[in-house]
């Protein structure tokens, strides 16, 4: 993708942080945008901010839990509907959760890898079919430094980070990664 202009970005977790920054600097480039967030409050302030930043864009909001398998695949219709296409899509929502392996209860470390990891996998498998049908489509999963390297009492969240990281760098299409090293054992 050469520039942004004219083109549909899909960002989660838009309502704060990173997501409404992205919201913001894609606006400023002439990218059109499907914003979610649970947090409605927030979401619409992303969306009048970028919709000031560029006028002339079609900005949409929907309030979307990417922990709900089932509201990311709905949404993600809904987004591609009214907008026509779909080029890229910002699976940015996360949470932290600071505690020792020990400590951890389970309802946390599921509630945390729900929206995590598994937000990331509803969002990426959501709208692939509308990203391939755009001719021009890109996935971009935000992991992070701690998807590298581990920090002391954040093990789930490095282990969300470390999984969206593999999961992610599975799917570089053939030839853009070297040889596929599983293919020619033997060769
Ligand atoms: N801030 C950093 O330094 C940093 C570094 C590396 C990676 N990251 C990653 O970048 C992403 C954004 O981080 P941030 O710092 O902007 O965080 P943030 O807390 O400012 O924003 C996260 C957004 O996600 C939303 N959210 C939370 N749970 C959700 C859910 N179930 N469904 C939909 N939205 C939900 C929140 O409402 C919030 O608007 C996260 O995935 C985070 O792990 C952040």
């Amino acid at each position: 993708m050469k520039n942004f202009n004219d083109k549909v970005a899909a960002i989660t977790g838009a309502a704060s942080g990173i997501g409404r920054a992205l919201a913001l600097e894609l606006a400023g480039r002439g990218c059109h945008l499907a914003l979610s967030d649970i947090d409605p409050v927030g979401l619409a302030a992303s969306a009048v901010l970028a919709q000031q930043r560029n006028p002339g864009l079609r900005i949409s909001t929907a309030q979307v839990d990417t922990a709900d398998r089932a509201a990311v695949y709905a949404w993600a219709d809904q987004a591609a509907a009214a907008h026509g296409q779909i080029h890229l899509i910002f699976n940015n929502a996360g949470v932290a959760l600071s505690t020792t392996l020990e400590h951890v209860k389970r309802e946390d470390f599921e509630w945390l890898m729900s929206i995590n990891f598994w937000g990331v996998v509803w969002g990426t498998q959501a709208f692939l079919p509308h990203l391939r049908a755009s001719g021009d489509g890109h996935v971009i999963n935000l992991s992070s430094l701690f998807g590298l390297m581990s920090l002391p009492l954040n093990g789930c969240y490095n282990a969300s980070k470390f999984a969206v990281r593999g999961y992610t760098e599975a799917d570089r299409p053939p030839g853009q990664d070297g040889p596929q090293r599983g293919a020619d054992h033997g060769a």
